[in-house]
């Protein structure tokens, strides 16, 4: 089938209580990985692009690749979504080139500033059959060293919530509740505020809720890069039990990058490790590709719920 927006895949998704993945891609390999595995678990899939990677892949070869990946599985709804968008311009390219989604991050922007930036980019979108992902909260890690009172003021306050919705008429919102980008998302046990969740749901019960900042940071790629020469100490991200309860109280969109990135870095180490005579790329990239297909399969199936949901 061709590309599809969010729309109908959030409605269902909420109505059935499940989460949607939304993967970061870069390149054929992790895209390939993540339709196999989507065909396999017969799960819609969101395949989403930050500026930086639609930098490095470059905008023509990616789209070119998100419609062979549309033909390779016609009954998997797929969508092409923008992630972190910068800024107005950057939303524009997107939707012209196609996207049948786009995120305008203004969370760094006070409240005033995100509203009307949000609003210009839902009005570009929404004239062109484009949804829109917005904002509110800040996601902090555990590297940006913010104190109690900080870490307070930077989870999203409900009833702004409410009030930035109906005053973008963005179709779905990033929260903040805890959880942040990267491999270090907390220094001891990890928590998230599902109160405030709970509280955004009942205030806004028909918008879909995007977490960012939601891998698992997952033990065994982390173990498998550090046995085999890389030097990623004390990371930790949200388990999966967490994941599965945002899955199923609310939470229909869920991104992964850094569980993607581990389960490449782990396999091509392998390889260089085990086999230093090998220089073929497709000896690496092969398993490679094999892993990013397991790993997302596991989400889809025992975390996020969407298998057979396609
Ligand atoms: O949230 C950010 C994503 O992990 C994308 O990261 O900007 O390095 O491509 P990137
Ligand atoms: P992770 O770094 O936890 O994978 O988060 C990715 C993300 O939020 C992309 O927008
Ligand atoms: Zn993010």
């Amino acid at each position: 089938m061709p590309l599809v927006t969010t729309k109908e895949m959030f409605k269902k998704a909420m109505e059935e209580h499940y989460a949607i993945g939304a993967f970061n891609v870069n390149n054929m390999e992790i895209i390939q990985g993540i339709i196999d595995a989507a065909k396999e678990e017969n799960s819609p899939v969101i395949l989403q692009a930050s500026s930086g990677a639609i930098k490095y892949a470059r905008i023509n070869y990616l789209m070119k690749m998100v419609q062979a990946a549309c033909e390779e599985a016609p009954n998997i709804p797929i969508a092409i979504h923008l992630d972190h968008g910068p800024d107005f311009e950057t939303c524009k390219m997107c939707i012209d080139a196609g996207f049948t989604s786009v995120m305008i991050d203004g969370s760094k922007y006070d409240f005033e500033e995100n509203i009307a930036l949000t609003k210009k980019v839902v009005e570009y979108a929404h004239e062109r059959g484009v949804v829109v992902e917005a904002e509110l909260g800040k996601l902090a890690g555990i590297e940006d060293d913010v104190n109690v009172s900080d870490a307070d003021a930077m989870y999203t306050d409900p009833l702004q919530a409410k009030e930035f919705v109906e005053r973008t008429g963005c179709d779905s919102l990033a929260i903040a509740i805890g959880t942040s980008h990267g491999a270090y998302k907390f220094k001891g046990e990890a928590k998230l505020r599902f109160d405030i969740l709970a509280k955004v749901k009942e205030l806004i019960p028909n918008t879909p809720i995007v977490l960012h900042g939601a891998s698992t940071v997952i033990p065994e790629l982390v173990e498998m890069c550090n046995k085999y020469g890389a030097d990623i100490p004390g990371a930790k991200g949200v388990p999966d039990e967490m994941l599965n309860e945002a899955s199923k109280k609310g939470v229909s969109k869920i991104n992964v990058d850094t569980d993607l990135r581990l389960a490449m870095t782990a396999q091509i180490r392998k390889v260089f490790a085990e086999e230093p005579q090998a220089f073929d790329p497709r000896k690496y990239l092969t398993p490679a590709r094999e892993e990013i297909k397991k790993t997302v399969q596991h989400k889809m199936k025992d975390v996020f719920l969407s298998s057979n949901k396609a």
